[in-house]
């Protein structure tokens, strides 16, 4: 049968169900695909799973003792008894769905191929810059400080943002939790974090994979690192994330109730490379549609993210130099390079002033993401 080519469609919602092989600019070359056979699927030892319950009470030295190691060693963990609502959870699930469930016309309204407003529905990833596209569609939506965003967000379906703010407040009573421990973990002042932050910013996605019916070809997401400092993740029943383990994929199943936080690049170097920014992706699958929703944190525009000084010594000199959130995005739009997932190369022993003042920025090819910007000396 013939491939189909690329499609009028402008989301994949909106085409998938119609074609029953993966468009050609959907399937990614040979030595660059899932390889589904040889992926591990997680057990309890793989991706930490930790119990919040008595972080403020008896438990909260071990408590803290296991997030520090989960950073530490696998970027990933799991949490469970985190303080959001069973109810608020389920809320935020259904009018994803609901919301991507709205017909053509409706969901258009809130369409947008470009990366810079606050409030978009989209597919893929940039489709204005990127070769091949992913197996997704995806609403982005800015959501702190609330009131200056909520007025941007869909009406529709009407309790929208009444639903999608409840849980954005509650996320954010979650974050700010675990920065704490965070901050405590790496034997930093509790709040140290939270001040070295500016004042805030949060983010969120609501991602939609549509069954795929070729998933071994494509990709929802391919390989990457969060950009920002922490992610906090909510997915339905549907496995699909993939975490790279020893240079293997671990497939991470979900757990009602429970979410998967990962470190982001901003953390590792708030941490000096104690804390790791961890490779991971998102697969599709034939049978069912699923959907994610990570919150993005990160620090507001203006803040200076550097190593804190506490975690510089004679054996452990500064990794980064210091940059803002605001310089670090301009100048990685200019080269044209992924932000949210952006491409991270390794940088002959210089800072990013220095490289991209000298340098012109080239990405080769076939690199989908790679380890790191910002480092002061490469590994
Ligand atoms: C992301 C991400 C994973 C998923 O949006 O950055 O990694 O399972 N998503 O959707
Ligand atoms: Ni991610």
């Amino acid at each position: 049968m013939a491939t189909p080519t690329a499609s009028t469609k402008l989301l994949l919602s909106d085409l998938a169900s119609t074609v029953q092989n993966v468009p050609s600019n959907y399937i990614r070359p040979i030595n660059d695909r899932p390889n589904l056979t040889q992926v591990e699927v997680s057990d309890a030892s793989s991706i930490p799973l930790i119990d919040l319950d008595g972080l403020y009470g008896p438990r909260h030295s071990e408590i803290i003792q296991q997030i520090g190691l989960a950073c530490q060693h696998d970027g990933f963990f799991q949490v469970r008894n985190h303080g959001v609502p069973e109810k608020t959870i389920n809320i935020m699930l259904n009018i994803a769905r609901r919301f991507f469930k709205l017909p053509e016309s409706e969901r258009l309204k809130s369409y947008s191929d470009e990366p810079s407003k606050t409030t978009r529905l989209s597919t893929s990833f940039n489709v204005k810059t990127e070769k091949v596209a992913n197996w997704r569609d995806f609403l982005r939506l800015h959501c702190y400080p609330l009131e200056r965003y909520v007025h941007e967000w869909p009406t529709n379906p009407p309790s929208f943002r009444e639903d999608v703010a409840e849980y954005c407040t509650s996320i954010r009573g979650l974050v700010l939790r675990l920065l704490e421990a965070i901050s405590e973990s790496l034997g930093l002042q509790r709040d140290y974090i939270d001040k070295s932050l500016g004042k805030h910013a949060q983010h969120m996605a609501l991602n939609y994979y549509p069954p795929c019916p070729q998933p071994e070809l494509t990709y929802g997401l391919p390989g990457h690192t969060d950009p920002n400092l922490i992610t906090i993740l909510l997915q339905d029943d549907v496995p699909g994330l993939q975490v790279l383990r020893n240079d293997k994929w671990v497939a991470v199943n979900p757990i009602p109730n429970t979410f998967i936080i990962n470190i982001g690049d901003q953390m590792q170097v708030l941490s000096n490379d104690r804390y790791k920014s961890v490779l991971h992706r998102a697969v599709v699958n034939c049978n069912k549609e699923r959907i994610s929703i990570p919150t993005f944190y990160c620090p507001s525009p203006d803040a200076l993210i550097g190593p804190a000084k506490e975690l510089i010594d004679h054996n452990h000199p500064a990794a980064y130099t210091d940059f803002t959130c605001a310089e670090y995005h301009e100048k990685f739009w200019k080269r044209r390079v992924y932000i949210y997932m952006h491409l991270i190369i390794n940088v002959d022993n210089k800072s990013v002033g220095d490289r991209i003042d000298s340098n012109p920025f080239v990405i080769p090819e076939n690199l989908t993401a790679r380890h790191i910007i910002l480092k002061k000396n490469s590994d």
